[in-house]
């Protein structure tokens, strides 16, 4: 699957922790009078290609928001056929996907998923926890807030139990809480779509990221558009509050 890895990026160029909003599978199939299942099933190549892609330019963390807390709203079809489809993935890719050094991880809740879909993603996770090459995790019934509400709940909790002095409270005790609170910020997100919107993604993680929208649908978004997306991260100055003055300085 992975090619070759490229060494040479200069420090910083390359975004360590990217996200990206696949959006624009339904469309897609209507623009072709196909069902919306079609959409989501054309919508794996890109996966294939963005992971290859993104692992041989070295980025550590790539998270892909498959399914979020809101889409249950969805007819319970499409639910199902799209839950199928991550099993069918799953199983499908989980070899290559291991030979290539990709730990894949999950986060969301869970525990909603019907059991076949449970016991694929912990079987996935188990055989490929020893990867280090680039984290793949899958966004699959995750929503922002409900992240952020079950963290205050985990400080609320130790601050009932005497553990912790609300004073204590900041932002690494808050991040600390999170589902994730072993990834990274993200540096880049993508979404495709042509929506401009962050739809309840990882919410915390979003506060100092560089923002790229694209106006491909998911099924049609090529290497050359993530390309663009990497390009428009490498010629954004980050700043974190300070002046670009003050940034140019540090980096001489
Ligand atoms: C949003 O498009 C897309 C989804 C809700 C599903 C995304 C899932 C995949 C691409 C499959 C990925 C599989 C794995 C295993 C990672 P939409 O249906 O909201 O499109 P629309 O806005 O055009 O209606």
């Amino acid at each position: 699957m992975v090619a070759s890895v490229r060494k040479d990026s200069p420090a910083g160029a390359v975004p360590r922790h990217v996200a990206v909003i696949m959006d624009g599978n339904g469309r897609w199939a209507r623009q072709r009078a196909l069902p919306r299942h079609a959409g989501h099933r054309a919508g794996i190549e890109p996966v294939r290609a963005v992971v290859e892609h993104c692992a041989s330019q070295c980025v550590e963390y790539l998270t892909l928001f498959a399914f979020s807390s809101e889409n249950w709203k969805r007819p319970q079809a499409e639910i199902h056929g799209l839950m199928a489809l991550f099993v069918d993935t799953l199983n499908t890719e989980v070899a290559e996907l291991d030979e290539n050094g990709i730990r894949l991880r999950f986060m969301g809740e869970i525990h909603r998923l019907g059991p076949a879909l449970q016991a694929t993603i912990r079987a996935a996770e188990a055989r490929t926890r020893h990867n280090a090459r680039m984290n793949l995790v899958l966004a699959v019934a995750y929503g922002g807030r409900a992240d952020l509400v079950n963290a205050a709940r985990r400080i609320a909790c130790k601050v009932a139990a005497g553990e912790l002095h609300p004073e204590q409270i900041d932002a690494a005790q808050y991040a600390a809480a999170l589902e994730m609170a072993q990834l990274p910020d993200i540096d880049l997100l993508i979404r495709t779509g042509g929506e401009r919107r962050i739809s309840n993604f990882l919410l915390w993680s979003l506060a100092y990221s560089e923002l790229y929208f694209s106006d491909a649908l998911w099924p049609d978004f090529e290497i050359g558009e993530l390309e663009r997306a990497l390009e428009f991260y490498r010629s954004r100055q980050r700043r974190f509050g300070r002046t670009g003055e003050q940034v140019e300085a540090a980096h001489c």
